[in-house]
């Protein structure tokens, strides 16, 4: 495959994103037109079966090109570009076509729009928002400043060089004159649910609408479509999830974990006490979304997961430092062993949780939505928004 013929390549991926039914028929000309590849640096990252396997256009520009045009993320950053760090964290990639077509599908453009985008990557989406409502209709922040330089290039080398492209920090997104208010906002980078920006909603006009990714410190995450309260100048913005959603966290919201001594200053078990679960833990780790259930609900814990030969040992702590828990899992077991220390019992309220949710019907990502207002409250709730989830101070 060479560069000339990305158009073929071009045109089957926009007919896989149609039969998926994430490309809306509106959205298939700029899929078709934009070319990918030229928003991918000569080295980056196709992940693919959970692996990241690198593709290098010098030493094979079949394979590269190829990669541009499978519905697979491109990571085009490690490590905000410390890249000498050893590869640990994405924190830059052109998101997996299917995503990127079903969010474009939730924000529901119409011809004229002002669109805000918010983590602008190499600056793909950006592209296709231009090539729709013209370049001068899409405003996109992006926090870094090499990326926010690479993605204007790119534009340019796509011939759509009007798009804004601003570097800052877009939880606090540009509402100046030439920016001016969006009626539609999306976020290609997630949010704790607890952290949503506020910000949002005053750079959104009463009757627009936002997308953009949650996520929570346990696990699991998901997509919103949130309408912005129009009687209320903007205030409140209010919608059900639409579906799972995996997205690199804003960078001011990466959770850096205390050390497990912190905790647990001496051996393990400490004081703990001792009891036994009928839950494994390790139904937990396989649902994402049983992991948003529970991350909504009890938005200061997170876990570990600790291998050992046949033994998975899951410890649970929470952020204020005072309390921790380990469910040893042992494949094929009835019971598992408990420990919990401090003054929360975590391992309880997580159990408590999933039988709430299990109890529920196990409901799925569009059961539950999100209410964001402008003075800071986000509840998370279940099919109705009186129905709150999430804990009341939440
Ligand atoms: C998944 S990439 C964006 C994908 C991209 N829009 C595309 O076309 O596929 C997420 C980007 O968000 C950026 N980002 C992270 N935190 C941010 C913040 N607070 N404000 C603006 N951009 C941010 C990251 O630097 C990264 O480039």
């Amino acid at each position: 495959m060479s560069a000339d013929r990305s158009e073929g390549a071009r045109h089957r991926l926009a007919g896989h994103l149609a039969d998926t039914g994430a490309l809306e028929p509106g959205w298939r000309p700029a899929f078709e037109a934009v070319p990918r590849h030229l928003f991918l640096p000569p080295v980056y990252w196709e992940f693919t079966d959970r692996t990241a396997v690198e593709r290098d256009r010098a030493a094979d520009p079949e394979g590269w090109l190829a990669g541009a045009y499978r519905d697979t993320p491109a990571i085009t950053q490690w490590d905000d570009g410390d890249q000498g760090a050893g590869m640990r964290d994405f924190t830059s990639s052109l998101s997996m076509p299917t995503m990127v077509a079903s969010m474009l599908r939730d924000l529901d453009v119409q011809d004229g729009h002002l669109v805000h985008e918010i983590g602008t990557g190499p600056g793909y989406n950006a592209a296709l928002l231009a090539h729709r409502l013209g370049p001068d209709r899409v405003v996109s922040v992006e926090i870094d400043k090499t990326v926010a330089d690479t993605a204007r290039a790119n534009l340019t080398a796509a011939g759509l060089d009007g798009v804004r492209v601003v570097t800052g920090d877009g939880a606090e997104p540009t509402t100046d004159e030439a920016s001016g208010r969006a009626d539609r906002l999306i976020a290609t980078c997630s949010s704790l649910v607890t952290d949503i920006p506020t910000a949002w909603l005053g750079a959104t006009r009463p009757g627009g609408i936002l997308v953009a990714p949650v996520a929570t410190l346990f696990g699991g995450g998901a997509m919103t479509r949130l309408n912005v309260d129009r009687d209320g100048d903007g205030r409140t913005a209010a919608g059900h999830f639409t579906g799972p959603s995996d997205f690199m966290r804003m960078r001011q919201q990466r959770y850096q974990a205390p050390p497990v001594d912190a905790y647990l200053p001496g051996e393990w078990p400490g004081d703990a006490t001792a009891s036994v679960t009928g839950l494994d833990p390790e139904a937990i780790g396989d649902s994402w979304l049983a992991q948003l259930a529970i991350g909504t609900r009890l938005p200061d814990v997170y876990y570990r997961r600790a291998p050992y030969q046949e033994t998975v040992t899951w410890w649970f702590f929470d952020t204020t430092v005072t309390s921790w828990a380990t469910v040893d899992s042992v494949p094929g077991a009835d019971e598992y062993q408990v420990r919990q220390s401090g003054p929360r019992r975590l391992w309880d309220e997580i159990h408590t949780t999933w039988n709430t949710w299990q109890h529920a019907g196990a409901p799925g990502y569009q059961r539950f939505g999100l209410t964001l207002t402008r003075a800071g409250r986000r509840t998370v709730w279940l099919d109705h928004p009186d129905n709150h989830w999430s804990p009341p101070a939440g």
